[in-house]
Order: structure tokens, then sequence, then C-alpha cells
């Protein structure tokens, strides 16, 4: 039951249970009061008020007698759900209102929304047991902060993970844990000192830390992108010192950097002494060709800051990532009082993925994880391929979560997602990633397919093509 507070006006001339039966069919009809919830008592709302049990019956009458609320034997009054209740013909105007709002949102059944990970193979009882082991075997972490950088035992786990699948060279005091790949972000952005210089970033990329950079004060060069990746020419071109960089699938456009580019890169950080962010954000999905070690790995200066994320392999719910800071940062991080920061991860959530990874769990799951999305990305794209043929061109489809795509039936982004959305079907832009957004490409939409059934995604392509060719 809840409580309503309202300012009832003595002195007006309207009756106090009139005002207070529009108050309540105000709430209703907004929405702040939601289906289901049920009305104090009479007894209570009246004393609560200040008002006679009779100006609250009265008030109640109405909104019973207008069908906004029903009465249940021995229970109370609830609000009706509005969205399938018919209401008396004198409130048709109410209900207009209601019927184009929900007319307005067409019921989306399929959402490619990039970012949603498979929710069937999530090993559920595996975690539920560790979690429970690692709250009976550290009590006393309940009842402190932690360590700062994060707890030893997860990132010595996380050590020895990057360096055996990403050849990155790294102690377990190199590293910092913290909530998400954007957050982390905000605290380098502190380390490093807003430059007038500012900071590198592909063009386009990721919108999501180019605001971060933004309101920390850093000035961006967007570069452009060519076919292998940044154009390094253009990079000495910017003057910028700081690059912030998705080597091992550009996002958006999903292209690897190749060795040799890698190594220009890695000549630019010596030859200006910059330094490279690297955003390692879900190489752990590579479809095609052998991985390609991190540049962090290759990088024999020590130029490099590396940030990988547990929200793609695992749970993007976990809000876990980490940060592999070169020996310099890391000075700096010291001296800099940066560890008064104190730890934004759960200490329990911390030791759970600690054992997770420590039993073998993690290796396992990314392993079968692997394949599950392999068979996604297979389904998604030979269905675009089967029916939309050469007039939809995929772009990014070695690696990932996701997948760019190129429509060639002459609408532009807002119509294919609008188009798209009358079907029923949820995809996304990707003029956001530019920060020139003028030079967007015009016909292009991002579809993430992570979170999709094989089934939703073959539903969810039919419905697209439908959409965009044969309504048309
Ligand atoms: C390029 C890139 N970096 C980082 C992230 C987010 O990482 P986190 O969830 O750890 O903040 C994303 C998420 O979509 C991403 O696309």
């Amino acid at each position: 039951m809840i409580d309503l507070t309202i300012l009832l006006n003595e002195k007006s001339e309207e009756p106090l249970y009139t005002q207070l039966y529009q108050y309540i069919k105000k709430e209703i009809l907004s929405g702040k009061l939601t289906a289901q919830t049920r009305l104090p008592s009479i007894r209570a709302l009246s004393s609560h008020l200040h008002v006679s049990r009779n100006t609250v019956d009265l008030a109640y009458q109405q909104l019973i007698a207008e069908g906004y609320v029903l009465s249940r034997a021995r229970s109370g009054l609830y609000v009706i759900d509005l969205e399938l209740e018919t209401l008396p013909s004198s409130h048709s105007n109410n209900m207009t209102r209601l019927e184009n709002r929900v007319q307005d949102q067409p019921a989306i059944q399929y959402d490619f929304r990039y970012g949603d990970v498979d929710a069937e193979h999530f090993p559920f009882s595996t975690w539920r047991k560790l979690s429970n082991q690692s709250l009976q075997q550290n009590q006393r972490m309940l009842f402190s902060y932690g360590d700062p950088l994060g707890e030893h035992g997860f990132r010595s786990e996380i050590a020895k993970y990057v360096h055996s699948s990403r050849g990155v060279n790294s102690s377990p005091d190199q590293i910092i844990i913290g909530s998400g790949i954007q957050y982390l972000l905000g605290i380098l952005t502190g380390l490093l000192g807003a430059t007038d210089n500012g900071i590198a970033m592909e063009e386009p990329g990721y919108d999501g830390v180019r605001t971060i950079f933004k309101h920390n004060g850093f000035p961006i060069h967007p570069i452009p992108l060519d076919e292998d990746g940044l154009n390094i020419h253009k990079l000495y071109e910017s003057k910028s010192r700081i690059v912030y960089i998705t080597p091992s699938h550009q996002f958006p456009y999903g292209m690897v950097m190749p060795l040799a580019k890698r190594m220009q890169l890695l000549k630019w950080a010596a030859d200006q002494n910059g330094i490279i962010i690297e955003d390692d954000y879900d190489s752990e999905f590579r479809y095609v060709g052998k991985p390609i070690p991190s540049l962090q790995g290759m990088d024999t200066r020590q130029r490099t800051v590396y940030l990988g994320t547990f929200s793609k392999c695992l749970l993007p719910s976990l809000r876990t990532a980490y940060m592999v800071l070169p020996p310099d940062l890391l000075e700096r991080y010291n001296k800099q009082d940066f560890r008064l920061y104190d730890q934004t991860v759960s200490q329990i959530q911390q030791k759970t993925l600690e054992l997770f990874m420590s039993n073998g769990h993690w290796e396992a799951h990314i392993r079968k994880m692997r394949k599950v999305y392999r068979q996604k990305q297979f389904t998604l794209i030979s269905t675009i391929q089967k029916l939309m043929g050469t007039q939809a061109t995929i772009v990014g489809q070695d690696a990932g979560l996701h997948i760019l795509l190129r429509v060639h039936n002459g609408m532009d982004e807002v119509e294919l997602i609008q188009t798209a959305e009358e079907e029923g079907v949820k995809i996304y832009p990707v003029s956001p990633f530019w920060a020139q957004r003028a030079q967007a490409e015009r016909s292009m939409v991002q579809i993430g397919f992570g979170g999709l059934s094989n089934t939703d995604i073959i539903e969810g392509v039919q419905s697209l093509y439908h959409a965009w060719f044969k309504k048309r």
C-alpha cells in the first residue's frame, strides 16, 4: 500500500472529495500510480490527510464508478490496468490519449541492441555456488573497503589471463580494477592531466569514451580510418601525444589492425613520447584469422595503457573492468594520491570472479561463448545475405558482437530505423559514433546480435527485409 500526500485546499469552492478524486485520477492517468497499486484504506488516508472519512469515501466511490479503481473483497481498492480495461464513454478523451500513447510505441519484438549478451548460456548455478563460497571463505571482507586497486588475488588471475590470451605483460601491481572501462578512463584522464594537444581518436569511434575525454577537458582529434584501421600519417599531423584506439576490433567498423600497422603505431608512440590507450573490449570473439597479440604485449618501450572488461564475455551488469598501467603512469598513480580513490567493484564479486577464473570456469565459458556467438553471427550474416543479397553490405564481420549494415534502398539512417520499428524491430544508429556527424555514412545502421536467439535473429532479419524492401 502507498501513501498519498496531497495538499487539499480547504478554501476552494471545489469540495475536498472532488479535489481528492481529481488528484488520484490524474496520478493514474499519468502513470504515476501504476496498475495493481493498492490505495490506502479510508481510515488510513483520512487520518493521514486530516480529512473526514466521508471525504475519502466519496472520492473513492467516484473513482470506482468511473472505473479507475477496482474493489476486491476483503482486500481493498486497486488501480486498474488502463491499457487493458475500457473506461466508460464519458472518459473517451482520456482513453484516446492512452490509445495514442500505446500506438505511438509499437511493440518491439526483436531488439538488436549492441551491448546485450546471451542470457541462455550463463552458468548460473556455478556462479551461485562460487558467490556463496566467496562469502563463506572471506567473511571479514564484508566489513572493509578492500584494496583500492582491487583484490590482489583477482588481479593475479587477470594478469595470468591477459598474458596467456592477449600477450599482455604485467604484474598484478600494475592492474587497477574499476566498474567499467568508462570509469577507468575517467581515472586515467585525471592521471594524464588535460593537455592542449588533446586526445586522438578513431573517426568514427566509441562515443561512450569520447564523452569521458571531453568532460575531462581533452580536445578530441578525430583521425580518419583506412581499410586496416587508424591513418597513422594523420595521427602524426594531429600533434596529439595521446591516442585512444580499439586495434583488435575497431569500434564500430570492426577492422582488425594488422601487425605491420601495429608496429607503425608503436613507432609513433616512441617518436612522440606518446601514449597509446588500447581498448581491448571484445577481443575474445574473433571469428576469422589468427589472434594478433595486444599492442601492449608488443610494446617494448612501455608506452601503452591496456584496458579490458568482463562486460562482453561474461555480463555487462557485473560492471567490472581492468586497466594495466605502464610503469611511469603507475608511479604517477602512486605518487599523486590516486590510491585515495576507493575501489568501486564489490569485494564479494571480485572474489567470485577470482574463483571463477582460478577454477577454470572462465576459460571454459569463453570457449563456449565463442561458439555460441560464432553461430549467432553466422545466422545473422547468412540470413541477411540470403534475403537482401547485393542490396545490403555487411561491414565488420571478423569479430565481436555486432555488425554494421549499409542498406542500398535509398533510405537514410532515420528512415531505416523508423521503418524497422514499424515492423517491431529495433536497430541502432551509427551517426553518434562520428565526432563530425555530418561525415557519417548516410545509409548505415548498427546491429548487435549477442542478446537474441538464433530463431529471433532469423525472424528479426525477415522483418527488416520486409520493412526495407517489400513494403516499398
Ligand atoms: C569500444 C568499447 N569500449 C568499452 C566498452 C564498455 O566497457 P565497460 O562495460 O567495461 O564499460 C564498450 C561497450 O560497449 C565498447 O564498445
